[in-house]
This record gives structure tokens, sequence and C-alpha cells, in this order.
């Protein structure tokens, strides 16, 4: 038994040094290490040994046993780890996107109206969010008590003593500014932050923002404010939308309207987004008030003009589908991914 246990152990030492591959590995367990291998062989036949030789007998087979057991576990790290280092890394596998992010749907909503009317001729004017009275309100012929006044729930700006300090409720406030400061003809739009003191809803905001344009010089006409806002709802929205105007009131514009646009999405037939009228609100419009070409030192005499001004929430809101404004503020990238 003893001659048996040292021929095998010469054996699996040979097959031991012989081992070049994983699958070389396996085929060492599988012919040494398994139920029906020759180690387990060997164990079966310790029950002929007689007495006093099993203790001996015992331990060499023990011996093999830890021996060729060892030397099949390292075997096999060695081998597996080689084998990947021999691979290299694997280049098929995809690699990690960076996410770089991109302009906010808002702004890029802006610069197009901007690039729209620029086409048009129009340049782009800007003037401060805080502002005072006169500039929001009073050149804008808003009388002092006027209920008006109301239409725009104002923010106040505490300024030392002075009470006539707010965040602008428009960017109406760009147009006098420009207007005091420019003999026409003016041509320009007014992109930028307004503020009103809201309750915030799917379809309101405290802050927001606001496109306004102007065209002062001799003879304009409302024919020319028409056209203009067909152009821009043609080139912002689609070449087949339809405008509609309204008659309403503006303290600044006389006469004034609202803008509507035939709905997009059922162009016109009727559905859910246009409320079944078939027509979207788009913003408001007039002819610029005498009273206001005077406060700001221009002759209603000899010029006249037009203005007009909507949201570009909004104008975004009707354009995309998103029904809650609240949606373009809350930066969730799972919203922003979409543009
Ligand atoms: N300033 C008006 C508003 O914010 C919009 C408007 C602009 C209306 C110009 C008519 C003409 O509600």
């Amino acid at each position: 038994m003893l001659d048996a246990i040292t021929l095998l152990r010469t054996t699996v030492e040979s097959d031991i040094a012989a081992i070049d591959s994983l699958e070389a590995v396996e085929a060492f367990r599988l012919k040494h290490l398994v139920r029906k291998g020759t180690i387990a062989g060997l164990m079966d036949r310790l029950r002929e040994v007689p007495k006093e030789q099993k203790r001996e007998v015992g331990l060499a087979l023990n011996e093999l046993r830890t021996l060729a057991e060892t030397a099949e576990s390292q075997a096999r790290e060695r081998f597996s780890s080689d084998a990947k280092k021999a691979a290299g890394p694997d280049i098929t596998m995809p690699g990690r996107r960076l996410a770089t992010g991109h302009e906010h749907p808002l702004m890029r909503a802006k610069a197009r109206i901007e690039e729209i009317f620029r086409g048009m001729g129009f340049s782009v004017a800007q003037g401060p969010e805080v502002e005072d009275d006169f500039h929001n309100f009073g050149a804008l012929n808003f009388a002092p008590e006027h209920p008006a006044r109301d239409m725009q729930d104002t923010f106040f700006v505490k300024a030392g003593d002075r009470d006539d300090v707010l965040l602008r409720t428009h960017t109406s406030s760009v147009q006098i500014r420009l207007m005091q400061s420019t003999q026409p003809p003016i041509r320009a739009i007014m992109p930028g932050r307004v503020y009103r003191n809201e309750a915030v809803t799917a379809r309101s905001l405290a802050e927001f923002y606001q496109v306004e344009g102007l065209y002062v010089d001799k003879g304009v006409t409302m024919a020319q404010l028409k056209g203009t806002i067909l152009e821009f709802a043609r080139a912002y929205y689609s070449a087949d939308v339809k405008t509609r105007f309204r008659p309403s009131y503006f303290p600044f514009t006389e006469p004034s309207g609202e803008m509507d646009i035939t709905c997009f999405l059922c162009e016109g037939k009727g559905c859910r987004i246009c409320k079944y009228s078939g027509w979207l609100e788009i913003g408001g419009c007039g002819m610029v008030h005498p009273n206001v070409l005077s406060n700001c030192g221009i002759d209603p005499e000899v010029y006249s003009g037009f203005a007009f001004g909507f949201g570009i929430e909004r104008t975004l809101m009707l354009k995309t589908g998103i029904d809650d404004i609240r949606l373009l503020f809350d930066n969730d990238v799972r919203v922003l991914e979409q543009f």
C-alpha cells in the first residue's frame, strides 16, 4: 500500500509540473481530486490495510491529498489571473459617457426670439430690473390712483426713504428708457426678467421672462403691428399658423389688443391644449398711447408707434406642450435632457 502511495505521489508531482493552463488544472482535478479520482481510490483501500499500518498509511495519504489540493488551487489562481492579464483591457466595453450639459431651453427660446426679431431689423435693448414707479408705471400712462396698477401685483423695494422703488413688472420700463434717450426711428425688443407678486401655480410664477417690442417712427400703423406679429409667429411656431387680434385694454396703448394664434396641435379644430377654442393667447399689443410718447419727449403729432409683449415661458410651453411652468425652473435633468 505504501508503495502504491509513493507511486501515485510521483505521478501527482509530475502532473503538477506539467500543468500549463486553466484547462490542465481542471483535468488534474478530475484525475486526482474528485470522488472517483486516484487519491479517493486509495482512501477506499484503507480498509484492507492491517491495523498496525493504518496510521502510517493514513498519514501518507492525507499528506498526498493536501499536496494535490494546494497545488491545484495555486495553479488555478495563477492561470486565471494570467488569462485576465493576457486579455488586456476589454476594448469592446462601452465607454463612460460624460454629461456635458447644454443651454437651458428657456434661454434657447429667448435666443431664438431675438434671432427672429433681429432678422426683421429690431435691435435688442436691456434695462434695470430694479426700477422706479415712473419708468414702470407713471410714464406708461398709469394715473397715480388708477386701478390698472392692480393688473400687475408689484413687489416694492425698501430703498432709504424712497417709496417708489420696485421690481419691474414688465419690460415696458425699458421702452421708456429707450424713448427718453433716443429719437425715432426706434425699433427694438426688450427681453428680460420681470417680477409679479403672484402665487406660484402650474400657470404662473412670481418671476418670469418677457419679451416686449417697440417700433416708433413716422407713419407706423396697426397693419405693420399685425404683420410683424404674424411674421414672428410663422417663424417661431409654424409656417401655417394664423393670428387673431381681440380688443383689450392697457393704459399705455390705444387701441390695445390681445394676440392669439391658431392652436398648432389641433390646427384650429379644438383640443385640450386650446381648451376647445382653436386659439391660443400669446400676448398683448397696441399702438403706443400719445401720452406715453410725449412723456418721453417724442412728439405724438409727428410720430406713432406700436408695442407688444409676451411671456417667454408661455411661448415655450405652447411650443413644447410642457404644461407646468414650474418644470422650467426646477432644473430636473430628466426634463432638461429632452431639449
Ligand atoms: N406690458 C404688458 C404686460 O406686461 C404687455 C404689453 C406690452 C401690452 C406692450 C401691450 C403692449 O402685460
